[in-house]
């Protein structure tokens, strides 16, 4: 463990770049420069050697490969039954995101495919399916069958701009194969969804949940077409019903909640969250495997860490991509209506913790509310109030550095945008309009809009 923490700061000490004027800074206070491949999985600066070891063990939690119960290290055992990762870093890779797979022979390696049939369940969450549960396990432990696998096969369309520059988008056709308990049947609803990158996760839970109320306009009554409002769902810790600000509908009320769901869900293992084994009731061998010991597999000491750790990690500060465009393309995206959705600043709580959270400023470019976005992007997959077409805005922090830390440039929920630009012409609903905007400015604009985008 001491070595990973000397290799993040030698890595820290590496860095050399313009850092922005402190009142941009995009994570506030837990702002650093950075541009490689590791940018998003630093710790803010200024932290405490209590709280860097906190931090290095949470980044143990989430990095470790997970064993099969019963294994040599009990802390790290209880895997599965069925899961689809060993690691949280196996989808979040370095902590940043995920990608779909490249065609029907690649396998699901950094996203996932939700589940469910109409109906609610017992907390106003998406129903399961019957034998499936709410997202299909393509792994197991030995013993034990994988539900089946996915594969993926993309469509193109062709579009063009007014000036008559052409374009072509791609959009994933879902199937499943080797499934190994029973048909899925004709009510199936699916959602693929990429992983995305985890910095800025503690700045999005402190978000007062005044202001975000505030901030809703679920009637459209400034009439600009764009009708924004909070995602409710079931909040595990609180056990009660909260304002939904993670994952791409807003699906999850806080880091702790999404972690405790996301061990659980994508890698088998109980928290005191979430008690039960994560087999449905006629996967019989699934509930019948080994346990990890007594307690929950992540035990609430290693949850609470691994939730610092995605707390404080640092926020990449903005990169000079291109100085010509940038200012123009900042000035661009407030002209095509970007930052109606995409709420340029941020402010936490005076009473946020950890303690460095509170009152922060920063600059996530979310309002975190659910907006229609169309028949284009939609899953037809409720979840909370999320309807089938509705998304949260994505916030636009980091996105220029995806390729450098993860190596590609996917982007919208499934991964289907193969660029910036195309993720902005898929936009549709009440992105529509801005979208449209956007095609008609002249490619010197559009491309100094893209620039911008890139410098986040
Ligand atoms: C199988 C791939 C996979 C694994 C393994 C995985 N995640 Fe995720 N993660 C995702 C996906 C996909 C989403 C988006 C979920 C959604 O929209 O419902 C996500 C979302 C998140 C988010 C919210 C990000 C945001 O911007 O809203 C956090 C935080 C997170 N995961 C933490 C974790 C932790 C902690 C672990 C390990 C315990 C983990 N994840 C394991 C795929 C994965
Ligand atoms: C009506 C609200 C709205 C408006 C207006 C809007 N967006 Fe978005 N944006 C969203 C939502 C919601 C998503 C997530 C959609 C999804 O993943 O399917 C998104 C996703 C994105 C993404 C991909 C983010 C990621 O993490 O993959 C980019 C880039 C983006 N928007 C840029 C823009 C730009 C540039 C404009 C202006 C031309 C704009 N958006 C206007 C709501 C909006």
């Amino acid at each position: 463990m001491r070595r990973t923490l000397l290799a993040v700061l030698g890595l820290l000490l590496a860095g050399s770049l313009v850092a922005a004027s402190p009142s941009d800074a995009p994570g506030g206070g837990l702002t650093r420069a950075l541009d490689n491949r590791d940018a998003f999985a630093m710790p803010a600066p200024g932290l405490t050697s209590k709280e860097l070891r906190d931090f290095s063990f949470g980044n143990r939690v989430f990095n470790t490969n997970w064993a099969v119960a019963p294994a040599s290290v009990d802390a790290f055992d209880g895997l599965g039954p069925i899961f689809n990762r060993v690691s949280c870093s196996g989808c979040h890779l370095r902590d940043g995101r995920g990608r779909p797979p490249v065609d029907g022979e690649d396998e699901m390696l950094s996203s996932l495919v939700r589940l469910g049939v109409p109906g609610k369940d017992a907390v106003g969450g998406p129903r399961p399916h019957p034998r499936y549960g709410d997202q299909l396990g393509d792994r197991a432990i030995p013993g034990v069958a994988p539900e089946g696998k996915v594969r993926i096969a993309w469509r193109e369309q062709a579009g063009r701009y007014p000036d008559g520059t052409t374009y072509s988008l791609r959009s994933p056709r879902i199937t499943f194969e080797d499934l190994a308990y029973g048909p899925l049947g004709r009510k199936l609803q699916t959602s693929l969804r990429v992983a995305p990158a985890v910095v800025g996760m503690g700045l999005l839970d402190a978000i007062p949940e005044a202001d975000l109320l505030a901030a809703q306009d679920p009637d459209d009554r400034d009439g600009d077409g764009i009708s924004g409002r909070v995602n409710r769902v079931w909040d595990p810790v609180a056990r009660a019903e909260a304002v939904g600000r993670l994952g791409w509908k807003a699906n999850a009320a806080n880091s702790t909640a999404q972690s405790a769901a996301a061990a659980h869900g994508d890698m088998g293992l109980s928290t005191s969250l979430f008690p039960d084994e994560n087999c449905m009731p006629g996967q019989t061998d699934c509930l019948a495997a080994p346990r990890g010991g007594d307690g929950p597999d992540l035990r609430d000491a290693h949850l609470q860490k691994l939730v610092f750790y995605l707390q404080v990690l640092a926020v990449p500060d903005r990169r000079r991509v291109a100085p010509a465009q940038e200012a123009r393309g900042e000035a661009v995206f407030q002209d095509t209506g970007c930052a109606s959705c995409h709420t340029p600043r941020q402010r936490t709580g005076a009473d946020a913790s950890p303690a460095r959270l509170a009152g922060q400023a920063f600059m996530p470019y979310t309002d975190l509310l659910l907006h229609d976005m169309g028949p284009g992007l939609a899953d037809g997959r409720p979840d909370f109030l999320a309807s089938g077409r509705e998304w949260r805005t994505a916030p636009l922090w980091g996105l220029g550095l995806v390729p450098t830390t993860n190596g590609h440039s996917f982007y919208l929920h499934d991964g289907r945008a193969r660029s910036l630009e195309e993720a902005v012409l898929w936009h549709g609903g009440e992105g529509q309009a801005s979208r449209d905007r956007f095609k008609a400015l002249s490619r010197a604009d559009r491309e100094a809009l893209l620039a911008f985008l890139r410098s986040l």
